[in-house]
């Protein structure tokens, strides 16, 4: 059994890009850390930049009540703020990297921390990772609406990014129908196809491109070509922005220097339906989802993972167990250690029984 582990003041913060459930998750962790355990709890401001640059604010029992359905974070947060790996622009236009984690461990100290929850993808747990490693009390809790995170079967976000998406499709069907058009919805998803994978099938996409499944551009043709046949004068495609052809490279929207995930992904959705119109002649028609897929109200399942991670992270410093991510497997909530949880993107297996489900309903992966 771990002993027992005293702790006054923590501090929280918000790492990479948004999702919401964000401040359901920051409430989870305070509320009972204030009610049940008097602790003072200091919030870090945009992520790991707050610890660099120690901007901080006092979250009192007022400032996290009242926040469990709203979007985004109140804390701020910053993709572009690795402690280990600090963007700076020289006058030249060119970027330097700098190492300014030990002014993170003096601020940590500084400020009186007993432990700090660090919420965040996988930018943000690796970055926490290395501070477990040099000696800070760090718990992680896991959101990204990508899913891609190993140590976790669902990450908080992702539900809600999939019904912002298939709401999205839904749209676009009714319009596809009327106008006996070929649409394209690209998604966000980074690396990973899960959002387009679920929204595809939750919205009935005819055909779902994946980065995990390259596809064949004949076949894509003859999906649309058959469904022709079939009486159907229109189609829905869903692809996901990291995915690729057979033989091809993620089409890339931007590369930012400054930022420690310098590949922007995007593109793709224009490049597949020009694909189409030209192969078939069918009007084809092009809808970046984007960061709507981010933005808005957390969903009832979100706001519930996100407040059972928060809870379980406090439970984890409670106990003393630093070094731990909250997770869920299966239904249960549970933990792992950080150094398990990064670095390893949880990607679709090809021969998932969601891809297969997908295929026996007759949905086009791309690739047959
Ligand atoms: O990781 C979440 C995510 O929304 C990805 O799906 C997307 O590729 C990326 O962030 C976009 O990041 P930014 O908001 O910095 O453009």
């Amino acid at each position: 059994m771990a002993t027992q582990h005293s702790l006054h003041k923590v501090g929280i913060l918000t790492g990479g890009g948004d999702c919401p459930g964000l401040n359901a998750a920051i409430r989870a962790v305070a509320k009972p850390a204030i009610l049940d355990y008097g602790m003072e709890i200091i919030g870090i401001k945009d992520g790991f930049a707050g610890l660099v640059q120690n901007k901080t604010v006092r979250l009192d029992y007022e400032d996290v009540s009242g926040i469990l359905t709203r979007g985004g974070t109140i804390l701020g947060t910053s993709n572009k703020a690795d402690p280990f790996r600090w963007p700076e622009e020289k006058k030249e236009g060119e970027t330097i990297f700098r190492d300014l984690s030990s002014l993170a461990l003096k601020n940590y100290h500084e400020l009186g921390l007993d432990c700090l929850f660090c919420i965040g993808g996988d930018g943000t747990l690796t970055a926490a990772r290395k501070f477990h490693e040099l000696g800070l009390n760090i718990i992680g809790i896991p959101k990204t609406i990508d899913n891609d995170l190993s140590g976790t079967d669902l990450s908080f976000g992702f539900d809600t990014a999939v019904l912002n998406a298939t709401e999205a499709i839904d749209k676009i069907h009714t319009t596809a129908e009327s106008h006996h058009r070929v649409m394209v919805v690209e998604t966000m998803g980074r690396y990973a196809g899960w959002i387009a994978l679920h929204a595809g099938l939750a919205g009935g996409g005819d055909i779902i491109l994946i980065p995990e499944i390259p596809y064949d551009p004949a076949c894509i043709t003859a999906k649309i070509r058959e469904r022709g046949r079939r009486g159907k004068r229109y189609s829905i495609i869903v692809v996901a922005e990291g995915a690729k052809a057979k033989g091809g490279e993620m089409t890339v929207d931007k590369v930012i220097e400054s930022s420690p995930d310098p590949i922007r992904l995007g593109g793709i959705g224009r490049q597949v339906a020009e694909l189409i119109e030209t192969s078939t002649g069918i009007e084809t028609r092009v809808t970046v989802l984007g960061h709507l897929l981010r933005g808005g109200t957390p969903t009832p399942f979100d706001r519930i993972l996100a407040t059972r991670f928060g809870v379980k992270a406090l439970e984890l410093a409670v106990k003393g167990h630093f070094g731990q991510m909250a997770c869920l497997h299966g239904q249960e909530i549970s933990s792992v250690p950080l150094s398990e949880a990064v670095n390893r993107l949880r990607l679709v297996p090809p021969d998932s029984a969601l891809v297969k489900t997908a295929r026996e309903v007759g949905t086009s992966m791309g690739d047959e």
